[in-house]
């Protein structure tokens, strides 16, 4: 099984970026552990980074054909992407959305997913893990 990893904007900033919230890991740390864990667990993985929304439009776009599913942390364009929202219903691949940091226990914005609508699931909280949570979640769900 391949799976499109994908991160939104500032989360190349993991580990100077408010830590307090989102830990001291770096964006380094993040994408050894998704590799490491996907090693463990037999799965393919391509992992990507952007501040773009653009891109990570560009990029969903491409997984047809290409990925068997999606793990997304749209970052703060899960509160305001219909393009995104829209891409992963068009290219209709089962997808979770991560997110670091407890969404639903922080400010009332982030309580709002367009993207989540195209997902079969949403982790959140669980820091780095909950991209292996997402892995692991795709893999008994396909
Ligand atoms: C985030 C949560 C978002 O609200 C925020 O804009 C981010 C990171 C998370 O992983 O906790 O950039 O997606």
């Amino acid at each position: 099984m391949k799976i499109l990893i994908l991160n939104g904007p500032n989360l190349n900033m993991l580990g100077l970026r408010e830590p307090d919230i989102y830990g001291s890991q770096t964006y380094d740390d993040l994408v050894a552990f998704v590799q490491q864990s996907a090693q463990e667990l037999n799965l393919q993985v391509d992992v990507r980074q952007s501040n773009h929304e653009g891109e990570l439009v560009t990029w969903i776009q491409q997984a047809r054909g290409t990925a068997d599913a999606i793990v997304i942390n749209p970052a703060a364009y899960t509160h305001t992407s219909v393009a995104i929202l829209d891409a992963l219903l068009a290219v209709n691949l089962p997808a979770v959305e991560v997110h670091l940091s407890n969404v639903h226990a922080r400010e009332e914005f982030r309580r709002v997913s367009y993207c989540a609508m195209a997902c079969k699931q949403v982790v959140a909280g669980q820091g780095i893990q909950g991209y292996r949570a997402a892995m692991e979640y795709l893999l008994t769900n396909q």
